[in-house]
């Protein structure tokens, strides 16, 4: 057992976690992360791989903007498609901005790397047990270690530790409100050794279920499949897999996706949750742990960026000028940003997914809002100004 003191206590290692460690370094403020799982894990996890024209340019600011330009793939437009028809959303001439393809696991290895050369304090395999006196008294982080239990005390806590941490069950039960929408199906991703036959991500509606083709790099493709919630992996060989694929993908003018070995596969829900207020007393609650959207607008990791950019610049407010307005405002100006996600994300997924046992007006009418999208000018602006990001107030 032993006792530590710093001035932010982060629970979680993510990107919100560890980008928030670094911009607080940047601020001269001192934070210890505990991360539950393996420094290994947390670099390999394959998950997020859009970064808003937003992010990019928070990480540029940070330092962090070397190996993203090098490796990160700009992207200028999006195609929408609807049985085998596709259309560009041309982002760079609706909006000036583009998106970067740059895996979550790459910024998570860059923020790593980075706190780690700067002397960051960060502890993997350390998972927070409890979080106490954060209403009142002196906040500590109670953790656990290969049997043994520290106790960190910090000035504040930020709950960085995902939609499956202990930061949101700590919350009094009569603090908070939650908002949330479980939809009936799920995404059945796979990671292929198959160079990307197209420069761009192609999002498809088709009767048989959405379908969406992304990469990693002029390498990897990366592919996802509309599916039930609880699918059972074992029924989906590779070759199921990639006929599917093909058979959702493929365009009226030839394009396919082009087939490579299947690296690695898995199911993820499909959710919609906020948790309002994302502050209590001294506990600040930032990314994944507070809130979740579908991935069909790409907009989970970024929001978790966006969380603790508003974090670190109301932190250093408290600490530079002794002023806490940033930080009682924290929860509502995040939730701005927040609700728009929400909003948007759950647009993309209804416009584009198959909704099993919908009438046959709700189908027709979403294939002409699809369509509408595709061929008005304003509608596509709207869908590029939100995909690129909203600027940070
Ligand atoms: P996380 O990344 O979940 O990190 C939380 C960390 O806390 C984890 O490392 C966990 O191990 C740790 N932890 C948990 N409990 C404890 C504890 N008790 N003690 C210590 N540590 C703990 N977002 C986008 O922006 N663009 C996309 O294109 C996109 N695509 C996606 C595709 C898929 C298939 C999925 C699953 C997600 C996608 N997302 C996307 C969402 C994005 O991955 C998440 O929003 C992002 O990971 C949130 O970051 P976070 O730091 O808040 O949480
Ligand atoms: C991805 O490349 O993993 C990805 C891209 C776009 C999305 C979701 C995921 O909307």
């Amino acid at each position: 057992m032993a006792d530590f003191n710093t001035q932010v206590g982060i629970v979680g290692a993510g990107p919100a976690g560890l980008m928030l460690s670094h911009l607080l370094h940047l601020h001269g403020i001192h934070s210890i992360v505990l991360e539950a799982r393996t420094r290994q894990y947390c670099e390999e996890r394959v998950r997020a791989g859009v970064l808003e024209h937003t992010t990019v340019a928070m990480l540029r600011a940070a330092g962090l903007g070397e190996r993203l330009e090098r490796e990160g793939l700009r992207h200028c437009g999006i195609d929408l498609g609807l049985h085998g028809e596709r259309h560009r959303v041309p982002f760079v001439e609706l909006t000036g901005k583009a998106v970067t393809v740059y895996g979550q696991q790459e910024v998570v290895k860059d923020l790593i790397a980075r706190r780690l050369s700067d002397g960051g304090d960060l502890r993997f395999e350390c998972g927070a047990v409890s979080l106490d006196n954060f209403i009142e008294g002196q906040p500590s982080l109670r953790v656990s270690k290969e049997g043994s239990v520290d106790t960190i005390r910090c000035d504040y806590i930020a709950g960085c530790d995902g939609a499956h941490g202990v930061s949101r069950a700590a919350f009094p039960i009569d603090s908070y409100h939650i908002y949330e929408r479980v939809y009936p199906f799920a995404w059945l991703g796979i990671l292929a050794e198959a160079a990307p036959s197209r420069e761009e991500l192609l999002y498809m509606h088709h009767s048989r279920g959405f379908a969406l083709y992304s990469m990693r790099s002029p390498q990897i493709t990366r592919l996802y499949l509309q599916c039930a919630p609880g699918e059972d992996l074992s029924q989906w060989p590779d070759d199921r897999i990639w006929t599917e694929l093909e058979t959702r993908l493929g365009c009226k003018d030839g394009w396919k996706p082009t087939i490579g070995r299947v690296l690695q596969k898995g199911v993820t829900g499909m959710h919609s949750f906020v948790m309002e207020p994302m502050q209590c007393g001294k506990l600040f609650l930032a990314g994944d742990a507070a809130h979740i959207v579908p991935p069909t607008g790409a907009k989970g990791m970024n929001l978790a960026l966006a969380d603790v950019y508003y974090l670190a610049e109301a932190l250093h407010n408290h600490y530079s000028a002794n002023n806490d307005e940033k930080l009682q405002a924290y929860s509502a100006t995040c939730l701005q940003r927040v609700w728009n996600a929400q909003r948007f994300s759950w647009w993309m997924t209804s416009l584009l997914h198959r909704f099993e046992n919908a009438p046959p007006f709700d189908q027709k009418k979403q294939q002409a809002e699809l369509r509408y999208v595709m061929r008005s000018r304003a509608a596509s602006a709207s869908l590029a100004e939100n995909y690129v990001g909203l600027p940070l107030e």
